[in-house]
């Protein structure tokens, strides 16, 4: 199992949740955050209009999945939330040890 974490454009958000689940990924957790990559803020084009950030609005999605769907996500998430302009976001992979689904008391892979 990995954990998926992926810092995307918030406009993106709705095609990436559709790609995702449509290849069977059950769960996503979603947050709004705040950071700069390589431009270190500069200005980037948001809902149209051209701002200067030192602090970039972006959303961070979490997801905890299971090994054959490793690839697919990835794949998904990139097709889905690429716009080939500045900003379009990073994803990264990190090994998951455990998940336990708390109603049912399933582990590993089950519980996801
Ligand atoms: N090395 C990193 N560690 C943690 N978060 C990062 C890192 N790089 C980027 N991010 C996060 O991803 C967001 C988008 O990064 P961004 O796509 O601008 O990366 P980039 O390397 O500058 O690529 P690009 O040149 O395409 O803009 C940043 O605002 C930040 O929240
Ligand atoms: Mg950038």
């Amino acid at each position: 199992m990995k954990l998926i974490v992926a810092i995307i454009k918030p406009h993106k958000l709705d095609d990436v949740r559709n790609g995702l689940t449509s290849i069977g990924q059950n769960g996503i957790t979603v947050s709004n955050v705040e950071g700069f990559g390589r431009q270190k803020g500069r200005t980037e084009i948001y809902r149209g209009a051209e701002y200067f950030y030192d602090w970039v609005p972006k959303v961070k999605i979490e997801l905890a999945v299971r090994d054959d769907l490793i690839e697919k996500v990835i794949q998904t998430i990139i097709d889905n939330a690429r716009t080939s302009k500045i900003g379009d976001g990073k994803i990264f992979v990190i090994n998951l040890e455990r998940a336990y689904r708390i109603r049912t008391g399933e582990d590993g892979e089950a519980a996801l």
